[in-house]
């Protein structure tokens, strides 16, 4: 017997009750978004493998082990995007963005794909909502940035939400800041777990990250690169703080976050949340004023985050899906052929009339049909019999017969206003 096929690991069906939730999330986001100015973008579910490895970076776990890449019929090397930065500073360039009055503002929201290992809160495609903004380097675009986030998050009602702020400065201070790590990670080699030796050179801040008892206790007396930030970078900094501070969105300094991806300069930050377990990241970003640069482009700089859906899911924790709305269920008595006609084409001349109608289609009793639409919601029931079209009002249970199908959709128009 052949198995049923299931969705690949890591993956997952969008049921339709989930669905609903998904969409009051993106309603949440697109309406601060937009009403900040961000203007939605898409681009495609696969971009040239050299626009994630020339941004992401060839030293971060995304580039060496989770992209999905493959070879197109034409002997091109394509991945499916890891994440949604490196496609849109593309696109920028692409079409020219640096014409239109800058900061650009975008929007998204998109599947993601990471041949990361799989648990709850961790998937090999996931949605993103982020927002990016290109062409100013003024520390209010980041403030704003994380505002907008924050504000969504609240909105959402995410649970004991955290957010670490820290700046790594511009390339030069972290290169110099580098030496300075890669000196102290080799004085303490021996002690480090072998990953993390192993990367002292090719990216040594992810020794960060590690959970590895020793290494962490390496780690604790590190040099911070946010000790060894240039003049420029600590006014930057300071000026975000402030301004996060007049608008009272709570953070903590955190000199040990490291982002997995190589595009950052300047600001960085993360928001978790408690009522997630291993995979507490809800969501996350900085600036990227380099990356324009890495593409060939002129330098522009940019700012932005991505927050994964389904976290924000887990830990949103009172979300409830708003019941689809059914203004008419249109019910037969009997089976006749004239009956189910009159029946269709009364459904089609109330939905053309905006009324939200359903039509029975599952050759249910009419005790089945009365079930079903209780079921719906809906408000009126209209039934189609020899003798005529008679109009149950659900709530009242009065029952009326009317003579004609735009009778029927007057009196529901009416009787939906007059719940309104
Ligand atoms: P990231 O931190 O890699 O940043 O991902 C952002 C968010 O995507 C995470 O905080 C998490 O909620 C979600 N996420 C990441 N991986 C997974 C996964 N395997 N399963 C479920 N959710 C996941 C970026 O992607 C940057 N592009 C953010 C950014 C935008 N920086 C500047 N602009």
């Amino acid at each position: 017997m052949s198995e049923r096929p299931k969705a690949p690991r890591g993956t997952f069906d969008v049921l339709p009750e989930q669905a609903a939730l998904r969409a009051q999330v993106e309603a949440v986001a697109r309406g601060t978004l937009e009403a900040a100015g961000y203007r939605r973008i898409e681009t495609p579910a696969f971009e040239q493998t050299d626009v994630f490895q020339r941004a992401v970076g060839e030293s971060t776990d995304i580039v060496q082990k989770e992209m999905y890449t493959f070879e197109d019929g034409g002997g091109r090397s394509l991945t499916l995007r890891p994440e949604i930065t490196a496609p849109i500073v593309r696109a920028y360039l692409e079409h020219g963005m640096h014409k239109l009055p800058q900061p650009v503002k975008l929007w998204y929201l998109s599947s993601c794909f990471r041949y990361e290992r799989a648990q709850a809160g961790r998937y090999r495609q996931f949605w993103q909502i982020g927002a990016e903004a290109l062409g100013s380097d003024d520390p209010a675009v980041d403030a704003e940035s994380i505002l907008l986030l924050h504000t969504i998050l609240g909105d959402l009602g995410v649970a004991g939400v955290r957010l670490r702020l820290a700046s790594l400065g511009s390339h030069e201070s972290r290169a110099r800041y580098r030496e300075l790590l890669t000196a102290h990670l080799r004085a303490h080699e021996d002690r480090l777990s072998d990953e993390v030796r192993e990367r002292i050179d090719l990216n040594p801040l992810r020794a960060f990250d590690s959970d590895h008892p020793a290494t962490r206790e390496v780690m604790a007396s590190a040099p911070l690169l946010i000790e060894h930030l240039g003049a420029e970078d600590l006014d930057h900094f300071a000026a975000v703080r402030e301004m996060l501070d007049a608008a009272q969105v709570p953070y903590e300094v955190d000199g040990t976050l490291v982002r997995g991806l190589d595009y950052y300069t300047r600001t960085v930050f993360e928001f978790t949340s408690d009522a997630l377990g291993a995979q507490s990241g809800v969501g996350g970003g900085g600036r990227y004023d380099g990356l324009a640069e890495q593409f060939g482009g002129a330098p522009t700089p940019g700012m932005g985050w991505a927050a994964g859906i389904e976290r924000i899911l887990l830990a949103a924790e009172h979300l409830a899906a708003r019941e689809p709305v059914c203004d008419l269920y249109v019910a037969l008595a009997d089976g006749t052929a004239a009956a189910r006609i009159a029946g269709f084409a009364l459904a089609a001349h109330a939905r053309r009339a905006g009324v939200a109608t359903q039509l029975e289609l599952g050759g249910r009793s009419l005790k089945g049909q009365f079930k079903q639409a209780d079921r719906c919601g809906a408000a009126f029931v209209a039934i189609l019999g020899s003798e005529g079209i008679e109009l149950k009002d659900m709530q009242s249970g009065e029952q009326q017969a009317l003579e004609s199908a735009s009778a029927v959709i007057s009196y529901v128009l009416r009787g939906r206003h007059a719940d309104a």
